[in-house]
């Protein structure tokens, strides 16, 4: 096998639990997807997502953030990316905003996952129960996930794949977030596993599912 064969390289950063990367790795070891995992990185010592990965071999990598700018931070973070050469980065639960440092250096090779249908119920202070919160209060009849390409602003960049729920009577933040989570282990393992398969085209914000 030539290394042009090797498939792609996948870091992926979470903060949390690590559900959507547990869909990534067991898509991973499927077959289902070209690449590997070849690291996770948080920003949390106990995030769940690292043991997750250690238990799959899969290098667990913590950058503390105690006292460092944004910054600083993703200057640290940059070089560690460097050391893992990932053609794809994966942003699954990952709490901070990444900064321009990162951004560019990896210009649509990064995906995030938000569990609402972008453009609404996105960006800055709309993160875990508060997004579901909002969508009940506004009255809406769907809900969803967005997979999409990271660029400067928050939640913005080219959508990949979207999932639609039905909000349903008597839903609470967390049952909707639970019918929402399980569409978000779908979409991301599709998004990855298109780019993979080098299907993905970005023309501006559009982003073009090639056959
Ligand atoms: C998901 O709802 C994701 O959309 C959001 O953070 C949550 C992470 O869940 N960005 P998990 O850690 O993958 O279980």
């Amino acid at each position: 096998m030539s290394a042009m064969d090797e498939g792609h390289r996948i870091v992926v950063l979470a903060s949390g639990r690590g559900t959507n990367l547990q869909a990534l790795i067991d898509a991973a070891e499927r077959g289902d997807i070209k690449g590997r995992i070849v690291a996770v990185i948080s920003d949390r010592k106990k995030a769940f997502a690292l043991e997750r990965a250690k238990k799959h071999g899969i290098d667990a990598v913590y950058i503390p953030p105690k006292g460092k700018t944004r910054e600083e931070y993703d200057r640290i973070l940059l070089k560690t990316l460097e050391r893992y050469r990932p053609t794809l980065i994966v942003l699954a639960g990952y709490m901070r905003i990444l900064t321009p440092i990162v951004v560019r250096a990896y210009r649509n090779r990064i995906m995030n996952i938000h569990p609402a249908l972008l453009p609404s119920f996105g960006g800055k202070g709309y993160y875990g129960e508060r997004v579901h919160r909002a969508v009940l209060e506004y009255g809406c009849k769907v809900s969803g996930c967005t997979v999409h390409f990271v660029d400067e602003e928050v939640d913005h960049g080219p959508i990949i794949v979207q999932r639609c729920v039905p909000v349903l009577e008597g839903d609470t933040p967390e049952t909707l977030a639970e019918r929402v989570l399980a569409e978000e282990h779908r979409a991301l393992v599709e998004a990855v596993r298109l780019f993979c398969e080098g299907r993905l085209r970005v023309e501006g914000r559009i982003v073009r599912i090639v056959r």
